[in-house]
């Protein structure tokens, strides 16, 4: 029995370190919920109020036990001789052996305050097995954390999920530059980008574009007139798809998406500059739209006009 005990709390120690293990893995459980669709919420609900409902009828059920057998008890003397296991439980492991009131004389101390006696009363058997369970948790929970080092500490964590948040991070700047299209394409001007473009335009366009791009084959792309627009979609599109009966080829085979973004922003720094041996203007005159705001209020609207 006392091996059993010892086991018992044991095994206690070990499964209620498992929650502050899993301090991540709750985070990853509040996550899924977030995710259900609504159907299955409502049927989660449903679920947990049932589960209440069948803990609170078993309660229920067992009160009313507990009452029919005090009853019986009280009924039939004979009865009440009998020592149920129950009984015996509580009185081990729960309330303890309680001095009948008759003797409490012998452990009475001398203490009193306002006329309230102290009784020298053992320590209750719960209280006791809780108090050896702490002791159980804390060797065990010492052990995983400071002697093996199996459990992770709360800055290992940390540093895992920043690792894992910067792994997220790539794949979502991955997927966004991969998605790069004309109808998205944005004008890239900083550094890398722009040298980037110029090795592309320097290894795959020169032959038909010139160096300074002047044009040869192509067209002059240095002057302000474009043959299908001089907006960074337009350039994007051409360069993507090509114009195939006239020459030009289509790239996106060969360069990714991000490539081609690189390369049509470096041709747009190209506008203004002079080349050696340029060619004539082809196409219509580009303008590059001056954005603006669409709400914008003037003095007018605002009424500031001195009167
Ligand atoms: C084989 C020759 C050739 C190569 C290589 C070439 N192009 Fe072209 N490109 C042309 C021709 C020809 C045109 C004119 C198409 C037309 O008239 O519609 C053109 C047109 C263009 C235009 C549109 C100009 C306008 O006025 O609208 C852009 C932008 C352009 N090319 C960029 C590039 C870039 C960037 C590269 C390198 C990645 C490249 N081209 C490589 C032949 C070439």
């Amino acid at each position: 029995m006392k091996r059993f005990k010892l086991i018992l709390i044991f095994l206690f120690g070990i499964f209620s370190t498992f929650p502050a293990l899993a301090q991540t893995s709750e985070i990853g459980w509040i996550e899924g919920l977030s995710t259900l669709g609504s159907g299955e919420v409502t049927l989660l609900a449903i679920m947990g109020i049932l589960l209440l409902l069948i803990i609170f009828l078993m309660l229920l059920m067992i009160y009313l036990l507990v009452f029919l057998s005090s009853v019986l008890r009280k009924q039939s003397p004979e009865m009440a001789e009998e020592s149920s296991w129950w009984l015996d439980f509580k009185q081990k492991y729960i309330v303890g052996e309680m001095k009948p009131v008759a003797e409490e004389k012998d452990i009475q101390l001398d203490h009193t305050y306002d006329g309230i006696r102290e009784l020298d009363n053992f320590m209750p058997p719960w209280l006791r097995y809780v108090f050896y369970i702490t002791i159980v948790f804390a060797v065990v929970y010492f052990v995983n954390y400071s002697v093996l080092g199996i459990g992770n500490t709360q800055l290992e964590e940390y540093e895992q999920e920043l690792a894992l948040a910067a792994v997220e991070t790539e794949q979502r700047q991955l997927l966004a530059v991969s998605s790069i299209d004309e109808t998205n394409v944005q004008y890239d001007a900083s550094g890398p980008s722009i040298k980037a473009g110029m090795a592309l335009y320097e290894n795959n366009c020169v032959a038909c574009h010139a160096i300074d791009g002047g044009g040869g084959v192509g067209p002059n792309l240095t002057d302000k007139y474009w043959i299908h627009g001089g907006a960074i979609e337009d350039v994007f599109r051409v360069v993507k798809y090509g114009v195939i009966e006239k020459g030009m080829i289509p790239w996106q085979d060969q360069l990714s998406p991000e490539e081609m973004q690189q390369v049509s922003s470096y041709v747009l720094t190209l506008g203004g500059t002079t080349p050696a041996n340029p060619k004539d203007p082809q196409g219509d005159l580009y303008e590059p739209a001056i954005e603006e705001p669409v709400d914008a209020l003037t003095e007018d609207d605002l009424g500031l006009e001195e009167s």
